[in-house]
């Protein structure tokens, strides 16, 4: 770690408070003018795309979420209206909610449940617990991210007696994803049992058209919000499904695309070394060869940020893992992303990180701020913030010191202006990272493949169920069952489905264990 070293590889923006030292990832000069000519493409590529280009070629959409922020950029005047308008409905619903206009059966809005997944939950997920004040939020947020009835349980556990005053955010781009229409089925179900209306209490955010709007239309919902097809679910936090919830727990959503606006702007410029996504698009190339050799782990010394690793996780996996690249060679692309908050994480895995296998680069993110108001001293001169940004340095140096590359982000405090500029850095920084490796990074055909086998087990369980049921009393092996439903090729299938059903006794099958484990029989009394 050197000055001179150090002085030539930090970018410093003192406008926007923002540092970005890459000082420690051993890229040198000969990589950056090596790697120009590309980057330079990847910039040109981005500009177009920003232009309205059909940017995501297998589904033959735009990509426009940089419009979300700068509404006078979007293609066309009636897409810059829309997303105007948007916010405006938006700004507008929250604050008919907060004066208690809007109310729920128990008077006002006081909890807002929000069901989606994916893209359509990880953002608010993240931005509710860094941005939000405990005690001073306008609303507590609350998810049901899964189809876990479990998970559901446990968060209706926080709601019980409260869903009257509890306002639910269904959102789904698509309309039709299993797992959410399940969360919204079962809150359906928990408001009935409080013997409530969901639909007197329910807000969607979806693509105009797609089930979910046709069930919220059809139903006289609160309100609907739209979804554009040309925002893709992992870069929607500044659209609706991101700003609809911030809104109603009274975060400052303008402040997030304000910081997110001036993020887009200063990540366009052409010259590398003055724009800090061109730069880590680079060293994210450099580190892992252009073929996610390392992995990026996100080590934030703020408790608040706990939440970006991941998201980012999902932000950066789901848009560079990919089997095929723009040509259709199979290239299997893609950057490992973890990580959780320092200093937690130095009593948990940085043990490997300093010591073990070499296969990763940390992004330290520093947040020099430490708290509202004064600390107390924990010894002579020293506070609780002094350990941690030592914890911090720390860690820089003793993995620089085994040669373990790092990067370092360093903001002033977490505010919604910082979090709008780091969630539009790294966006921009995918955007130019795909275009190095040649990758789409809009689509997601892998998440499609999973759903698609998941629907094929729903169909063969629904088999079963209809096999044992029509031949109530005999009871048979796994395998006489998948030779009877000609489903050979199934029978660990078939083994795990009935497994799962005598867990759950609702589905009224009973299990006759035998002296060896696989040769119980199944059936219904
Ligand atoms: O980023 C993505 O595109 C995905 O993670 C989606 O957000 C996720 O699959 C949920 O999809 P939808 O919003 O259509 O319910």
């Amino acid at each position: 770690m050197n000055w001179n070293s150090f002085t030539r590889n930090t970018y410093v923006n003192k406008e926007l408070d923002f540092t970005l030292d890459y000082s420690l990832m051993g890229a040198s000069e000969p990589f950056f003018s090596e790697m120009e000519p590309r980057l330079q493409e990847a910039l040109k590529a981005m500009i177009e795309l920003e232009g309205g280009a059909i940017a995501n070629p297998d589904e033959d959409r735009m990509v426009g979420h940089y419009w979300l922020r700068a509404p006078h950029k979007a293609p066309s005047p009636d897409l810059e209206k829309a997303i105007q308008k948007n916010l405006a409905d938006i700004e507008e619903f929250a604050g008919k909610v907060h004066r208690g206009e809007i109310a729920g059966a128990g008077g006002k809005f006081e909890h807002l449940l929000v069901i989606g997944i994916g893209g359509s939950a990880l953002g608010p997920q993240f931005v509710a617990p860094t941005l939000g004040q405990p005690g001073e939020d306008r609303m507590e947020v609350h998810f049901f991210d899964n189809t876990d009835p479990d998970g559901i349980d446990l968060t209706l556990a926080h709601l019980r007696g409260e869903l009257d005053k509890t306002l639910a955010v269904v959102i789904s781009k698509s309309g039709g994803t299993p797992e959410t229409r399940n969360g919204m089925l079962e809150a359906i179900q928990a408001y009935m049992t409080e013997g409530i209306e969901f639909a007197r209490q329910a807000v969607a955010i979806t693509g105009e058209g797609s089930k979910l709007d046709q069930v919220a239309e059809s139903e006289g919902w609160l309100a609907r919000f739209p979804m554009w097809d040309w925002v893709g679910g992992r870069t929607s936090e500044l659209a609706g499904v991101g700003l609809f919830p911030a809104a109603l727990q009274g975060l400052e959503i303008r402040g997030m695309l304000e910081g997110a606006a001036a993020m887009d702007t200063l990540t366009l410029t052409p010259e590398t070394r003055d724009n800090p996504a061109a730069i880590l698009a680079l060293l994210w190339y450099h580190a892992t060869n252009g073929k996610g050799e390392r992995d990026m782990v996100i080590l934030p010394y703020k408790d608040r940020l706990m939440l970006f690793s991941k998201y980012l996780q999902q932000l950066i996996m789901e848009s560079l893992g990919k089997e095929k690249d723009l040509d259709g060679k199979v290239v299997h692309q893609g950057i490992a992303v973890y990580g959780n908050k320092g200093s937690t994480d130095q009593h948990a895995y940085v043990q490997q990180l300093r010591e073990g296998v070499n296969n990763f680069f940390a992004t330290f993110i520093e947040v020099k701020k430490d708290r509202e108001g004064a600390s107390i001293e924990v010894e002579d001169g020293i506070t609780s913030g002094d350990y941690l940004h030592a914890f911090l340095l720390g860690t820089r140096a003793a993995l620089a010191e085994m040669d373990r590359p790092s990067l370092t982000i360093s903001i002033d405090e977490v505010n919604a202006r910082t979090v709008g500029m780091l969630i539009a850095l790294y966006e921009r920084a995918v955007g130019f990272y795909a275009s190095l490796v040649n990758i789409n990074a809009y689509h997601q055909p892998g998440v499609e493949a999973g759903k698609k086998a998941a629907a094929g087990f729903l169909k063969l369980q629904g088999q079963l169920m209809e096999h044992l049921s029509s031949n109530k009393g005999t009871f048979s092996t796994v395998a006489e069952i998948a030779s009877a439903l000609k489903a050979e090729d199934q029978a660990v299938t078939l083994y795990k489905l009935l497994e799962h059903a005598i867990a759950n006794p609702s589905k009224g099958i009973t299990k006759k264990q035998a002296d060896k484990g696989f040769d119980a029989t199944y059936g219904m009394a």
